[in-house]
């Protein structure tokens, strides 16, 4: 198979998400929450390993880490895949629920997808030469306003006796990835 197998991953991960939220055995609007929750979570490790994957091969590089640099735009498309069906999952569910969000949660969340959208059209080499070094700033801005937002939705769930463990699980991925991009920050600072 090609490069493009992460993106064949995420497209599989969501709509498989998707179904077994739609196929769980409680009422229809409940299927649709664990949809919308199922669907975030496959998301989650995609997203990890894409905003990992260039930090893990500056700080070990071999040929494990070497290859996952190499294909990280295909790691994040297969994020962006999966959490495009995310969205669709989430936007059914407050269809049918009824349910609503506070304005300024809705705006941060759609900004979010803007920029996820927006990384995924300019992933390629004809939109990097024309971008320049803006297409730097677009990707170093998306990839930490979605860590962010993953940060403060798993953070949140920590308090919650029954999302406990997979909110706790969840942070210390993300901030044990942050982790990682300061080290190979530093690390390319001081070889500097
Ligand atoms: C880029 C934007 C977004 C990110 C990164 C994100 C991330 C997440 C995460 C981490 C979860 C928890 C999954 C788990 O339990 O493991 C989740 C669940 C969910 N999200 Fe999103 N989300 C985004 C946008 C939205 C928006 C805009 C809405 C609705 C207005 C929404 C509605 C939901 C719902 C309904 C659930 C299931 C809640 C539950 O578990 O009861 N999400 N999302």
């Amino acid at each position: 198979m090609t490069r493009a197998w992460p993106l064949a991953l995420g497209i599989l991960l969501g709509f498989g998400a998707l179904w077994a939220g739609l196929h769980s055995p409680v009422e229809a609007v409940e299927q649709w929450r664990l949809a919308a929750r199922w669907t975030a979570r496959v998301g989650f490790p995609l997203f990890i390993i894409t905003y990992s994957a260039s930090s893990l091969g500056r700080l070990w590089y071999g040929d494990f880490t070497r290859e996952l640099w190499r294909n990280r735009r295909w790691w994040g498309l297969g994020f962006a895949a999966a959490h495009t069906v995310h969205l669709y999952a989430l936007l059914t569910f407050l269809k049918v629920s009824g349910e609503t969000r506070p304005l300024p949660l809705l705006l941060v969340a759609g900004t979010g997808y803007a920029l996820m959208f927006a990384m995924a059209l300019t992933s390629n080499a004809a939109a990097m030469r024309a971008l320049g070094r803006n297409w730097r700033r677009l990707h170093t801005l998306g990839i930490h306003w979605l860590w962010g937002i993953f940060t403060v939705s798993y953070a949140g769930r920590i308090f919650e006796p029954e999302t406990m463990t997979t909110g706790l699980i969840a942070t210390l991925f993300t901030l044990g990835a942050l982790a990682l991009r300061i080290a190979a920050w530093r690390k390319g600072r001081k070889a500097a």
